[in-house]
């Protein structure tokens, strides 16, 4: 069986999780479940980077410790994971023993090697990226991502010989096309390290929340360092099973400001340790609200977990997933959400579930009919795994919904063109009347399955419905490659509306 390692970025517990991290965490999931169904031993990671200066000063402004701070906002992303039903294998946090004790080791190693000098650090921060920044890469005296002004910071540090790697690193990416993906990106990577790249400041000695150097207990260790490092310390590296079975990650699903510390900084880290690089490095862009960057300080925020008990997990994910392109910024409004329910959800979805099993109680008795004729739906419905095994590959979550969309909305034309209230006036249509019904069910045994990574609730609610008893969680790929598996005498049950208009 093969393996497949997705991770997401760890999130800052800063503040409570916006709807960026629910995007990332929802692409990744569908990736996972996707593997999952291919029948693959699939391990997803996420989890949280709880230490560094910008967590200290929140902590100190909410008037709680550190790790008081920390223990009581992890908990606020892994109940977003659960309420937007991640399948994650693991969560792990950067002040958990097994990471604290995996990141000293690999500074240990890497110090041991002598790729890490002492030096004197004088330059510019931004506490909110936690990130150093050179004068020409400012926005005036602003960091370009958060728009606040950069601190002068000067201090005795550690440094990676970082800038020794750009060879190597940069002969890696031009060796692996699909190394960043979307391609621009890679493009942004290569022209950056073909600039000129300096070593890395690697450690921090003016707070004190975070790993003390395994060589210096003045110093912790840079909080970008430690962070990345939690891609193999959930694994157990270097003995774990895990680590054996599942290194090197298969995908890291970043967003596009920490692109540069995935693709240049983490492989750096890793060939100085002596550890195989990752497969892949995709990057997503960014979640606008009303057409403005999310800021807690100008107010443009929107809490995920709000509109979760508003209108449910499996539309927060199905919006986000089928509006957005993925690579590309995106715009999240609760218009355009309503818009996304009423029509593809309720209009085009839900309206073919509950049509098909109203006929199916009303015509049939609710058992499932047997078929005897034309099998007029399914070309396309057999047509969908490739196409969408194609978009995912890509992570083009929008080509891959559309495709399963074209057999909701050609088997909703269906029932217009068949007319199946016609046919059951006529009882020389009955044979008919029942294979257009069946057609009906088997496409939607289709949907349900192909639709489970994206919308997990509801596929599982329609499946059901069809009154199959295998549960869906059981099924692969496999259940979708042939036409009329659907077992014709079994009771179907309906229930409640899968989508109500909102
Ligand atoms: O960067 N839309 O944490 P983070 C989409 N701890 N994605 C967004 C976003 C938005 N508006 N805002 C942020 C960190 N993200 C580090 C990561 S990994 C070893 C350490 C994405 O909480 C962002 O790009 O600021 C990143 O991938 C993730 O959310 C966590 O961001």
């Amino acid at each position: 069986m093969s393996k497949f390692y997705i991770t997401t970025a760890i999130d800052y517990p800063s503040g409570k999780p916006h709807l960026g991290h629910a995007y990332e965490k929802v692409a990744a999931d569908v990736v996972a479940r996707w593997h999952r169904l291919r029948g693959e031993d699939v391990f997803f990671l996420t989890g949280t980077d709880e230490h560094g200066q910008k967590i200290e000063r929140y902590a100190r402004k909410a008037g709680k410790s550190p790790r008081e701070f920390v223990d009581e906002m992890a908990g606020n992303f892994q109940e977003l994971c659960r309420k937007l039903n991640i399948s994650n294998d693991d969560f792990i946090r950067t002040t958990e023993e097994r990471h604290i004790e995996v990141c000293r080791e690999i500074f240990q190693k890497v110090y041991d090697k002598g790729e890490i000098y002492k030096g004197k650090y004088e330059g510019l921060y931004c506490v909110d990226c936690e990130s150093f920044y050179l004068p020409r890469d400012l926005k005036g005296k602003k960091c370009p991502v958060h728009d606040k002004e950069v601190e002068k910071v000067e201090e005795e540090s550690y440094f990676f010989k970082m800038s020794k790697y750009a060879g190597k690193v940069l002969e890696h990416i031009e060796k692996n096309e699909t190394f960043i993906q979307p391609l621009r990106r890679r493009n942004e990577i290569v022209n950056r390290i073909k600039e000129g790249v300096k070593d890395l400041c690697v450690s921090r000695s003016t707070f004190r929340w975070g790993i003390p150097l395994p060589v210096d207990e003045e110093h912790v260790i840079f909080v970008w360092f430690d962070a990345l490092v939690n891609y193999i310390s959930a694994l157990g590296y270097p003995q774990g099973e895990r680590f054996r079975k599942y290194w090197p990650a298969d995908i890291h699903l970043i967003g596009k400001d920490i692109l540069w510390f995935h693709s240049f900084i983490w492989p750096a880290i890793l060939l100085a340790a002596d550890i195989e690089l990752p497969r892949s490095i995709f990057v997503h862009g960014f979640i606008n609200v009303g057409g403005e960057k999310l800021s807690k300080s100008r107010g443009v925020t929107v809490d995920p977990a709000k509109i979760i008990a508003a209108y449910g997990a499996d539309a927060l994910r199905f919006f986000l997933l089928r509006e957005v392109t993925f690579g590309e910024d995106g715009n999240f409004s609760e218009e355009a959400l309503k818009r996304r329910i009423n029509s593809d959800l309720a209009n085009d979805l839900g309206n073919l579930v509950s049509r098909t099993l109203t006929m199916v109680e009303k015509y049939c008795g609710g058992i499932v009919p047997e078929p005897s004729g034309e099998e007029d739906l399914k070309e396309v419905a057999l047509s969908l795994p490739l196409k969408v095994a194609a978009a995912l590959e890509e992570l083009e979550f929008g080509a891959a919904l559309e495709a399963i969309w074209e057999l909701v909305r050609r088997a909703n034309r269906y029932i217009e063109e068949q007319a199946p209230w016609n046919l059951a006036k006529d009882d020389s249509q009955k044979g008919h009347l029942e294979t257009v019904l069946y057609n009906l069910l088997e496409s939607l045994r289709f949907i349900s399955l192909l639709i489970s990574p994206f919308l997990p609730e509801s596929a599982g609610k329609i499946w059901e419905q069809l009154g199959i008893e295998e549960s869906l969680s059981t099924q692969g790929l496999d259940a979708v490659k042939e036409w009329g598996k659907l077992k014709a005498g079994r009771k179907i049950r309906k229930t409640a509306l899968l989508f109500p208009r909102v």
